[in-house]
Parts: C-alpha cells; sequence; structure tokens
C-alpha cells in the first residue's frame, strides 16, 4: 500500500506561520510524522510533496494515478477556491481524504467552502499536525 501526502501553499512554512493557529511544529517536523505514522498504519512508502502552485498539485495528482493506492491532501488555500485539484483528484478517482491543521470550521466564512472535500470521502480538521496521522489511519482502513 503506497500512500501521497499532498500539502498546498504556505504549508512549509509551518513553524514560521501564525504558530498561534497552525502550531509550532515544522513541515519537516510534519513529513517524519507522515513517514513514521503511515509505516506504522500499513503503508510500505508514504511520498510527501508541497507545492506553492496550483498546477504542480494537480501535475502530482494526475502522476499518482497508477502509483499509489490513496492521496491525504491538504490543498491549504486552495481548498477554498480551486476546482482544478477537485477536479483532478475525481479524475484519477483514487480514495483521498481531507485534512486540515486548524479547525477551519471555526474560521472565517471564506473558509467554510471546500471544493477538493467533494472529492474526499473523510476530512480531518482541528487536529494540528496530528490530524495526519489521523488522515493517514482512514486512508488505510479504507484500502484494507
Ligand atoms: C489550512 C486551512 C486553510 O484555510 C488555510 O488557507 C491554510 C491551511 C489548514 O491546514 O488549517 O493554508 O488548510
Amino acid at each position: 500500500m503506497k500512500a501521497l501526502v499532498l500539502n498546498g501553499p504556505n504549508i512549509n512554512l509551518l513553524g514560521l506561520r501564525e504558530p498561534q493557529i497552525y502550531g509550532s511544529a515544522t513541515y519537516e517536523d510534519l513529513t517524519t510524522l507522515c513517514e513514521r505514522a503511515g509505516a506504522e498504519v500499513g503503508f510500505s512508502e508514504v511520498t510527501c510533496f508541497q507545492s506553492n502552485h496550483e498546477g504542480s498539485l494537480v501535475d502530482r495528482i494526475q502522476e499518482a494515478h497508477g502509483a499509489v493506492d490513496g492521496i491525504v491532501i491538504n490543498p491549504a488555500a486552495y481548498t477554498h477556491t480551486s476546482i482544478a485539484i477537485l477536479d483532478a483528484l475525481k479524475a484519477v478517482g483514487l480514495p483521498a481524504v481531507e485534512v486540515h491543521i486548524s479547525d477551519v470550521d471555526a474560521r472565517e466564512d471564506f473558509r467554510q467552502v471546500s471544493y477538493a472535500g467533494r472529492a474526499c470521502f473523510a476530512r480531518v480538521a482541528g487536529e494540528g499536525i496530528e490530524g495526519y496521522r489521523h488522515a493517514l489511519e482512514l486512508l488505510a482502513e479504507r484500502l484494507r
């Protein structure tokens, strides 16, 4: 079982970025957590990819077809704007879990829309970077 963990814009600045909202862990801490948690829940491989560019995220979703079994995705700000990411997820048809570090439901109105979420079978939000472990668990359960 192989998983792809995708992160959108500004997630590379974790630790620096609004720590009162996103915590003090860095993006490197996040990738280490995903690799470890992924192995614990039964993935033989967890690949992490972050980009600040919508098209790069779309490219990576397309490349996931035939290469991995499922996707964990935090599209970050593109969650609320990107029909291209939604369409890419629908096109490849892989099981996907949406994850957000913060509790988006308790934040601004403009964060209440999720396009990518429409192509995901589950959503984890407000659990900090530990939410990625939860998302990988849900994905592994779905694939078993
Ligand atoms: C986020 C929430 C988004 O609204 C925001 O634009 C992000 C991060 C989160 O993980 O909580 O960049 O996806």
